[in-house]
Order: C-alpha cells, then structure tokens, then sequence
C-alpha cells in the first residue's frame, strides 16, 4: 500500500519505517530541511533501539523516502498519517495548531479518496475537528480515522511491530477495511484490531496512560507508606502483583513517572474533563502525588547530612525519565538537581544517553562525567534516579573505594537491602527499611 507520514518525530518516524518493513511504500513528510537531508542519508534522528536497522534496509529497498514536500506526500499516500506535536498548553490542554493547519491544506489538496488517520494522542473531538476542517475545502471523498500508538520508548519498535491491540475508531466501513489490511501483517499472532467509534478511539489512549499513571502512583502512596509502618513495597509488590486481576507490571515504586506521554496525557484528560464540568478528581491527586514524588529522596539526602548540603558533591546515576531513551521530558532527576543545586550541593552525572540533553538544560552547571565509576570520584554520596541496566551490578568494592562515605539514595530499588546491608552502605530506597544509618 502507499502510506504517507506527516511528522517525522518519534511517533511518526517508528510508524513510517515499521509499515515499510511490511513492504509498503512509505514517505514521511517534515517542514525541517536539514532532518530530510540526513534521515535521506540515512541518519536516524532519535535513539530508539533497533530503529536504525530497520531504517537502513528499507531506506536502501526504496520503500521510505523522505521530502518536505507536503504536497509530495500528500499526493502519494492512500492513508495518510497525521504525527505531529500535540504540545501542551499553559492550561495543560493539547494544541491542535499542527495537526489543523496541516489538515487545512489536506482539503485543498487532495484530488482521490484517501483515508486520513490521527496518530498523534489527541482530545477526544479531534477526529470530527479534522473532518470538519478538511470538508471545508475537499473536492473528492476521505475519511478521518483515530489511530492511537501505544508505543513505549526504548521499545517502540518492538511494540509497533508486536502489538498487543490496534485500535481503529473509525465510522466507515471503507476505512476501516484499509487499516485492517494494513495492520494484518502486525497481528498475525492472533492479536485484537479492535474497531470502535472515534471518540473511543481517542478516549482509549488517554484511558490507558492516565490508568498506568495512576496504577504507578498508587505504588508509590503504598511505598510511602510502608516505610511509615516497616513493611517492605518488594513483598507487598510481590503479593498484590500475582493477583492477575492486578497484574505484576507498572508496579514499580520510585521517584516517579516522567517521559512525553503520561505526565501530558493525565493533565489533558484532567483538563479535557473540566472542560466538559467533570472533575477527575484521581487524576488531580495522581499529578500531585508524583510531583512530589519526584524530589521524596530530597528530605532524606538532606537529614543524612543534618540540612548542610553546601558545598557537598553528590554523584548522580541515571538521568534520562527511564532507561533505553536519551529522553528527560519531565524526568525526576530533574526536579532532584534543580532541588540539589539550590541547596548548594556539586553534582558529578552520568547516563549512557542523556548527557547531550541535560547538558542543553543545565550547561555549566553540572560536571559530567564519563563513565558511571567517574561520577563518583571524591563524590559525598550516590544518587540514582533512572534504572539503566548499567547500574545493576556494579563492583561494590570500587564504589565504597572511590565514594567519601558509602551512602546511596536509590530512587529506583536497584539492590538488594540486605546485600547492602552487609556490604556496609547506608542505602536508602523507596519503600523499603533505610540500613545502616
Ligand atoms: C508510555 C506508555 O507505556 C505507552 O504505551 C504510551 O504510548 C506512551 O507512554 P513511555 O513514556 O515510553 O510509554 O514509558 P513507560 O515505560 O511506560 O514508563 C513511563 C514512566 O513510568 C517512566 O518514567 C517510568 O520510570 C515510570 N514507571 C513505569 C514507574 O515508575 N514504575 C513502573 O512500574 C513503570
């Protein structure tokens, strides 16, 4: 099938090369010329594992072009893929500016049926909006059809290729039988393409991020709470995660979800909600819980050294909102080194990634450092704030050699307590006894 692809930003890059992987004809269309030039050359603009494979053997087979050309890819694709930004507003709503304008110049310009299909995670009302907007001008018949990702970062290509559901709200049979076919390669497993109305559809994503986000920061209350009354949130995790009515995943406590989709998508629905004199009230608690969650290590980092973190260095591990991604959208370790920082606190970071777009936010006033061991060097005391694989195992003997004191803050409960314990580190975790204090 012809496929065009609006937007070659995340969303819309591992959807346009992923559908070329299953022999379609796809362009992807963006405004920046440089982008064009080197995604030609075969340069991959974000870091997505496996992304790049896929996108060199389709870029050479001549199934994934690229222009700037609107009017190129608009001409091309009978399904044309709409990913572009959906940013957020001062008031915390999505801003359809992109997404409008370009679909203003979809009704003028297309001359045969086409199916066009909202990718971005947009309110629900976007799809009649679109329609609307493209009716306005159009000369031929289309429909518009909500499309909504799942994709998780670090994994996108995995989780485009392997879905668990597509799901397609879409009130045309026509349209409908083309995204079947173009989804049957996905789903050969056995997997649902679940169709339903397009408010559904729309409804669907903000659903299910605002519920991980909510099932997180749920975790995260009984976490507090458990190192109020001594229970450990492994065991209680454990037990309530076996339930499969519960489930063991998005169970994880710690200094709280970040990233470009939950932090954006519960304030919408929040906000989508009040705009229709509905208050969702869990998801007013769910942004509340996890802003503080994010610096909840701060307090203790602070007690450990009796409220004086002037001129203290503090080593930081892990930068990125989770691993896998060189993405700090909203990421605690944020919050945690603006905090840090206004204490007067030196902080020495390390990521595998991150570096670059930290550097962009912080500049000169971070030391960054090689290589994880590096951080610690001359350091007062670790903190960790995303779980890189990295991190798991590291040579406890090097850490206590090169560390001042051997005191962690774990924001993500990467060790065991009591192998710290015995190691001889204070550790301080999320939800789990404090050793050695
Ligand atoms: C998420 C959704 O999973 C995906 O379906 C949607 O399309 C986009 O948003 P992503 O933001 O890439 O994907 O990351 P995800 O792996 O879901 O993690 C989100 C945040 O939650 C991270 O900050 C992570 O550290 C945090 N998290 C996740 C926890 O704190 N605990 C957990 O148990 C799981």
């Amino acid at each position: 099938m012809k496929i065009s692809v609006i937007g070659t930003g995340y969303v819309g890059l591992v959807t346009g090369t992923c559908l070329a992987e299953t022999g379609n004809e796809v362009i992807c269309v963006d405004i920046d010329e440089s982008k064009v030039e080197k995604m030609r050359n075969g340069i991959v603009p974000i870091y997505e594992p496996h992304l790049d494979v896929l996108f060199e053997r389709n870029i050479k087979a001549n199934r994934l072009k690229f222009t700037t050309s609107l009017d190129e890819g608009l001409a091309h694709g009978d399904i044309i893929f709409l990913a572009l930004p959906t940013p957020e507003d001062e008031d915390g709503s999505a801003d359809l500016s992109y997404v409008l304008n370009v679909s203003e110049e979809i009704g003028k310009k297309i001359k045969e049926y086409k199916v066009i299909v909202d990718k971005s995670t947009v309110p629900v009302g976007t799809a009649e909006k679109v329609h609307k907007v493209i009716a306005k001008n159009a000369s031929c018949e289309f429909d518009v059809v909500s499309n909504p990702e799942f994709l998780r970062e670090g994994f996108a290509v995995d989780d485009f290729l392997k879905p668990e559901r597509i799901v397609v709200g879409s009130s045309s049979e026509r349209a409908t039988a083309l995204m079947k076919k173009l989804y049957n390669p996905f789903v050969r497993s056995g997997n649902p393409i679940i169709v339903m109305d397009e408010k559904s559809a729309e409804l669907t994503k903000y659903a299910a991020n605002s519920f991980l986000a909510t099932k997180i920061t749920f975790m995260n209350e009984i976490a507090n709470y458990c190192e109020k009354v001594g229970a450990d949130v492994d065991m209680v995790r454990a037990g309530m995660g076996t339930d499969s009515r519960i489930g063991k995943r998005f169970l994880f406590p710690g200094i709280g979800y970040g990233g470009s989709c939950f932090p954006k998508d519960v304030k919408a629905l929040q906000k989508a909600g009040k705009d229709e004199n509905y208050d969702f009230k869990i998801l007013s608690s769910v942004i509340e819980i996890n802003s503080s969650q994010k610096t909840i290590l701060l307090p203790k980092i602070e007690n450990y050294f009796k409220n004086d973190l002037k001129g203290k260095t503090i080593a930081i591990w892990g930068l990125a909102f989770k691993p896998e991604t060189d993405d700090i959208r909203e990421a605690p370790s944020i919050d945690m080194m603006d905090a840090l920082l206004d204490k007067g606190a030196k902080l020495k970071v390390f990521d595998p990634e991150a570096i670059p777009n930290i550097e962009k936010r912080f500049g000169d006033k971070l030391n960054y450092c090689e290589s994880m061991y590096a951080a610690l060097d001359n350091a007062d005391a670790l903190l960790i704030c995303t779980e890189w694989s990295i991190f798991r195992t590291p040579d406890y003997g090097r850490l206590k050699q090169l560390l001042k004191n051997p005191v962690v803050f774990d924001g993500r409960n990467l060790y065991n307590v009591n192998d710290m314990e015995t190691e001889g580190f204070t550790y301080v975790s999320v939800g789990r006894k404090t050793v050695n204090l």
